[in-house]
């Protein structure tokens, strides 16, 4: 099982939407795949429709009285299940810090999901607190979808340099570009000559488009009602491109 989180301190940049795209090629593809969101504003289970289908409490999670495989659920899609956010989550950096476990405690709870899937996909929200350090150490992967502009590649140093510093090195850091609108010459630029901070990360980029804003109408990825535009076109080489890297 290889545990991908999708990652950004910075809030609004495409975490959300690729997770739930790149979740929805890795059932495609047979992967038995679970995303878990983690964000208590539950765009990925109302994007999934999974959202209002469960209630859980975040400190019984943390305390392990509960494991989390009773909260998954399916989705229309076969292969695709996911763990619902819950407004309980709100609070789950008041109790990682009251029951003193900040590290272990989320990769202890998905350990046992190894058994049913190949990949769990986590949704995070944008923060550097004790959630997202339980995140890093859970996750093997993060993927974080960059806007490219100064702002956005300085905060993904700044998590880089953040994450050095607290030693999670077994962590792989893949960034990747997201909203990138080639009408923009700093856009084309950061594309032609990656800052050194991208490299490492995918070539693929995912343009911005007015698909990727209707998957909340369809509440679906954009390659079941558009697939044949670039936003679809491109989730699916950003898949490929990603499953290869893990070897998948
Ligand atoms: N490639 C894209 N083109 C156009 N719009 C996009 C693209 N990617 C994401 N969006 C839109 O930008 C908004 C933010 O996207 P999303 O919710 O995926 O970001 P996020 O990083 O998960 O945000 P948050 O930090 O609030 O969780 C949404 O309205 C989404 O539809
Ligand atoms: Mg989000």
């Amino acid at each position: 099982m290889q545990t991908i989180a999708f990652y950004n301190l910075k809030g609004g940049v495409g975490k959300t939407a690729t997770a739930v795209n790149l979740a929805w090629h890795a059932a495609r593809w047979k992967h038995r795949t679970l995303l878990w969101d983690l964000d208590p504003q539950g765009a990925a289970s109302y994007y999934l429709g999974v959202d209002g289908s469960t209630s859980y409490k975040a400190a019984t999670l943390i305390n392990g009285k509960q494991g989390i495989g009773r909260l998954k659920q399916e989705t229309r899609w076969p292969g695709l299940h996911a763990i619902p956010s819950d407004v309980s989550l709100r609070n789950l950096d008041s109790k990682i810090t009251e029951a003193g476990k900040a590290r272990s405690q989320l990769r202890k709870l998905i350990e046992p999901l190894g058994e049913s899937y190949s990949l769990v996909m986590l949704d995070c929200p944008p923060t550097l607190s004790p959630v997202a350090e339980t995140i890093f150490a859970a996750a093997d992967y993060l993927l974080v979808p960059v806007i490219p502009t100064h702002l956005s590649i300085r905060a993904l140093e700044q998590v880089k340099t953040w994450l050095k510093e607290k030693k999670y090195d077994h962590l792989k850091v893949v960034p990747f570009y997201n909203m990138v609108d080639r009408r923009r010459l700093l856009h084309v630029e950061m594309l032609v000559k990656r800052p050194a901070v991208m490299r490492g990360g995918l070539k693929t980029w995912i343009p911005y488009s007015t698909h990727v804003e209707q998957m909340g109408d369809h509440r679906a990825p954009v390659g079941e009602f558009a697939s044949h535009t670039p936003a679809a076109r491109a989730y699916r080489h950003l898949w490929f491109e990603l499953a290869e890297k893990l070897k998948l």
